[in-house]
């Protein structure tokens, strides 16, 4: 029997996360998203993820550090950065920086591990993404260093160039804690499968960042932004989106393939929306985004999955639109590189069957006899 697009599919056993599970909902490593995201910065949650348990304020403290000492780029990748065009797409910037870096260090040599590799990407994703950005978009050779020891901190800094608020900072640690781990999502398979295949950190991490850019995934950041942006108003918004509902078109940002009563994540993220839009005295897109889910709820029954109000989360931090699915590759390198250790710790070739419906055994023609 086919199930198309494996649903309600189990894939395999995971002590990550659990997405969804009866009385018990969103977890990473058995910690409630709610209560990691309100108690937890996102460096907390990325040693949680990789390392297994929470760290104490040592552990923090030191992990914080060694972190911040992994920012700096190598020389020949601020040189493919600046090879890079300007009009790529920061999701490539990052799949490109990924496979090049392995070649600089790769995995292995060193001492390198799935968490050293891991940490090394966490911490200086931000680095790249802003290198490749100013270098673009103002000429500048930026240093990748920044007074803030925070991942969220230290991406807010480089891409503004000045220091971020601290608002901004700690909505963007908290998406970052919510966007950091979901179990067997699309992106996290992929790294998975290639993982099965004995290939290095780097590849499944490319992949990863590869499957997490289409906007059925990771991507609907983006595209909820353009959609919410394309309103002038809650009014013109309620219109527009009735006529999309009737013509079939998808709503970015909504729905999703294991939530059917709501995803947890949502009303944390909208209520970091809600706070970086009041005190920016700028309401316009929480508004749109607002009437946008009363419609979606009254005609479709959906709701908001966490990209949605992300969009607005981000925008409000100042974050350029097409960077959105890129900081969630930041945080979500943690979760990917827990699943490959974990895949390697128990190992087998992932490799399923196919239904066929191709046709049936037939003669060979040789060409001259083709039509
Ligand atoms: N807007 C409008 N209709 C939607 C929708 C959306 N965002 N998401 C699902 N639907 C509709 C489908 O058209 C389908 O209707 P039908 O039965 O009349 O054909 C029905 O709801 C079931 O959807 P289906 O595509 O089978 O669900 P899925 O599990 O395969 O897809 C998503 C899940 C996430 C891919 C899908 O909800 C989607 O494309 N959402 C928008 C992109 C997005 O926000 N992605 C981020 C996910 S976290």
């Amino acid at each position: 029997m086919t199930t198309s697009g494996l649903t309600g599919i189990t894939a395999g056993a995971s002590a990550v996360s659990t997405v969804g599970k009866a009385g018990v909902g969103l977890t990473y490593r058995g910690y409630s998203i709610t209560d990691l995201a309100a108690q937890s910065t996102f460096e907390e949650v990325a040693y949680l993820l990789i390392y297994g348990k929470l760290p104490g304020q040592q552990q923090l403290d030191a992990y914080r550090k060694k972190l911040a000492g992994l920012r700096t780029l190598p020389d020949p990748l601020k040189s493919l950065l600046e090879a890079i065009p300007a009009s790529a797409h920061p999701m490539d910037v990052l799949r490109t920086g990924t496979s090049f870096l392995g070649t600089l260090e790769p995995e292995g040599e060193g001492g390198r591990t799935a968490a050293s590799v891991g940490d090394r990407l966490t911490a200086c994703f931000g680095s790249m993404l802003a290198y490749w950005y100013r270098f673009h978009s103002r000429r500048e050779r930026i240093d990748t260093e920044s007074d803030d020891d925070t991942v969220a901190g230290h991406f807010l800094d480089l891409i503004s160039g000045r220091p971020a608020n601290s608002l901004k900072r700690d909505a963007l640690d908290a998406t970052l804690v919510l966007y950091a781990e979901h179990e067997f999502n699309a992106s996290t398979f992929t790294a998975r499968v290639i993982t099965s295949t004995l290939s290095d950190t780097y590849s499944a991490i490319a992949g990863g960042i590869g499957a997490l850019r289409g906007p059925l995934h990771g991507g609907a950041n983006e595209a909820a932004m353009e959609l919410v942006s394309s309103f002038d108003s809650p009014q013109d918004a309620e219109k527009s989106l009735l006529h999309m509902l009737k013509a079939r078109r998808l709503i970015m940002g909504f729905g999703h393939r294991v939530y059917k009563d709501g995803d947890p994540r949502s009303p944390i993220v909208k209520e970091w929306a809600r706070r970086l839009s009041e005190a920016d005295g700028n309401t316009s897109y929480y508004d749109i985004s607002e009437r946008i889910e009363e419609v979606m709820m009254r005609e479709k029954g959906m709701f908001p999955n966490l990209d949605f109000y992300a969009a607005t989360a981000y925008h409000m931090c100042g974050i350029p639109t097409a960077m959105f699915t890129p900081v969630f590759v930041i945080a979500r390198t943690s979760g990917w590189t827990a699943h490959v250790i974990e895949q390697r710790g128990d190992n087998k070739l992932i490799r399923p069957l196919a239904d066929y419906t191709g046709p049936e055994p037939r003669e060979y023609v040789a060409i001259a006899e083709r039509g």
